[in-house]
């Protein structure tokens, strides 16, 4: 079997991976809030005040750490005061992007919060700017954040909260050229500067305000609203800029047919199992560009970019209401992930954070629960996410491949193996895709600079490429311990299995 390299420098760490990489996102959309995270304070399903145990439970072992809400689409539609007060006096409204469903607001902002203090996540709370005023914006914010009399202050403890909680992350908009208003990217630019100039810091809570940004490869999007800026060339070490947001945002999905017919999530050949991965690797691409966009007006790099859509998104399961986009999640799924999450830790200079969608029962979740029996499943992505602790906050190390085989797809070579690396403290962890289908593949570690005395593995890999997590086999794709590392001259040699996920975790001396 040939063999690839990986030369890794220990010793020369880079950029620091930000944990909120690993962000994650919960839209009004189907059952993603209500039936995945909130079932009600009648429910029969464990509960705190409404908030699933077992939901909590299992995503507080991914440390999850920003939590996006509400939307997405719905964001821009979402009227936060219809969300606040006694459940049963609260207004409804359609939701008219997710199922033409009526929304009885009894998930609001009390019970956002409650679910990110419940996580130990961050808040990432996004504004509506395509339906909504900028006193709206304004208010939301002061009446989440201001911890004196102020009028928004006594409306929040007049609903039963005294203490102004922490919001360190506002979004100002969501995809301003679709569904957040149809908008250009001039008139989004003007608008995404005043919304953010209503959006303040009060009591000692600093916002970090994300502009909604480009999808895909739009990079007029992302070079006009770097212009509105204005000038950005101070030094490095200057603080980031005060005004008027912090952050732009880019959505990438993946799939592999048309926005129509968008391809199945279990039921798909070796060809599309290539395609997809292809796609996801895209994601690298799209990282370069938008940020030499942003290197030309931002060279020291203080505007961040914000992956806060992205993952797969496959045709609804058969059966599913259309408009609640519920998809299986299979190993395929899993290493579209970590090849995303390698594209962040080797942009980690530029993209600050990023969130899968949606985290419960919608798109590339974490978790699918049966609307039936209330089971819960932990996906193959979730396991990805998982595996993936030891990045969060640590170092990036630069990863140099040789000997990578490839793959003609669509006439775009496709590299196999896909590889990341970091380092926090004496610890390190180096990440592996094998994106074979068929074959195993050996990788050398070739591991400079400092030593390693210690080290484990971890694969997740499964029966076919397309094996998934039911409540009747909830373990068919899981990690496991892998025994196939070995000791080599240059460091460690380990032999990835076909189509597998593979972390190594190195204790340095
Ligand atoms: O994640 C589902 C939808 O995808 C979001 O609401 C929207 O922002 C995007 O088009």
């Amino acid at each position: 079997m040939d063999t690839t390299t990986a030369v890794i420098d220990l010793d020369l760490p880079g950029p620091r991976i930000s944990r909120h990489v690993y962000g994650h996102f919960a839209e009004h959309l189907g059952r993603c809030i209500y039936g995945g995270f909130y079932v009600g304070e009648d429910a029969d399903v464990p509960h705190v005040r409404g908030i699933r145990l077992d939901v909590v439970e299992a995503l507080r072992e991914l440390a999850i750490p920003n939590l996006r809400w509400p939307g997405g689409c719905f964001a821009d539609d979402y009227h936060w005061r219809d969300g606040i007060g006694p459940r049963d006096e609260r207004p409804r409204m359609v939701n008219s992007h997710w199922g033409d469903v009526v929304e009885d607001n009894a998930f609001g902002t009390h019970e956002f919060m409650d679910l990110c203090e419940l996580l130990g996540a961050e808040a990432y709370v996004a504004g509506n700017v395509g339906s909504g005023t900028v006193a709206e914006m304004s208010e939301w914010i002061e009446y989440l954040t201001r911890a004196d009399d102020s009028p928004m202050a006594a409306l929040r403890r007049a609903n039963g909260r005294d203490e102004p909680w922490k919001v360190p992350f506002f979004g100002v908009g969501n995809e301003a050229w679709g569904c957040g208003g149809n908008l250009r990217v001039e008139q989004f630019a003007s608008l995404a500067r005043q919304y953010s100039t209503y959006v303040r810091d009060h009591a000692g809570n600093e916002v970090y305000r994300i502009a909604a940004g480009a999808s895909d490869g739009d990079l007029h999007w992302t070079e006009v609203l770097m212009q509105s800026f204005g000038p950005l060339d101070g030094p490095a070490d200057a603080a980031a800029p005060a005004a008027p947001f912090q952050g732009i945002s880019l959505h990438y999905y993946t799939f592999t047919g048309t926005w129509q017919d968008k391809g199945s999530a279990t039921g798909f050949t070796e060809d599309e199992w290539y395609l997809a991965l292809q796609k996801a690797s895209f994601m690298e691409h799209l990282l370069t560009r938008h940020g030499q966009v942003m290197d030309r007006y931002d060279p020291a790099r203080r505007v961040g970019l914000v992956v806060d859509e992205w993952g797969t998104w496959w045709n609804v399961e058969p059966g599913t209401n259309p408009g609640f986009l519920y998809q299986q999640n299979t190993l395929r799924d899993a290493l579209v992930a970590s090849v995303h999450l390698d594209a962040f830790h080797r942009h980690a200079d530029r993209v600050v954070m990023a969130n899968i969608a949606q985290t419960v029962n919608v798109l590339q979740a974490m978790l699918l629960t049966d609307p039936d029996t209330g089971a819960l499943v932990r996906t193959p992505s979730f396991h990805v996410f998982a595996m993936n602790r030891p990045h969060h906050d640590a170092d990036s190390l630069a990863v140099h491949l040789r000997d990578v085989p490839e793959r003609e797809v669509d006439g775009d070579a496709l590299p196999l193996v896909s590889a990341s690396a970091s380092v926090k403290g004496d610890a390190a962890c180096v990440s592996l895709t094998n994106l074979d289908a068929d074959a195993a593949r050996t990788v050398v570690l070739d591991l400079r600079g400092r030593d390693v005395v210690g080290h484990a593995a971890t694969v997740l890999t499964a029966a076919a490429t397309s094996s998934h997590n039911t409540p009747d086999d909830p373990a068919a794709v899981a990690p496991a311990p892998l025994d196939s590392v070995r000791a080599h001259e240059r460091g460690l040699e380990v032999t990835l299995p076909a189509h597998s996920y593979v972390t190594v975790t190195l204790t340095l001396g």
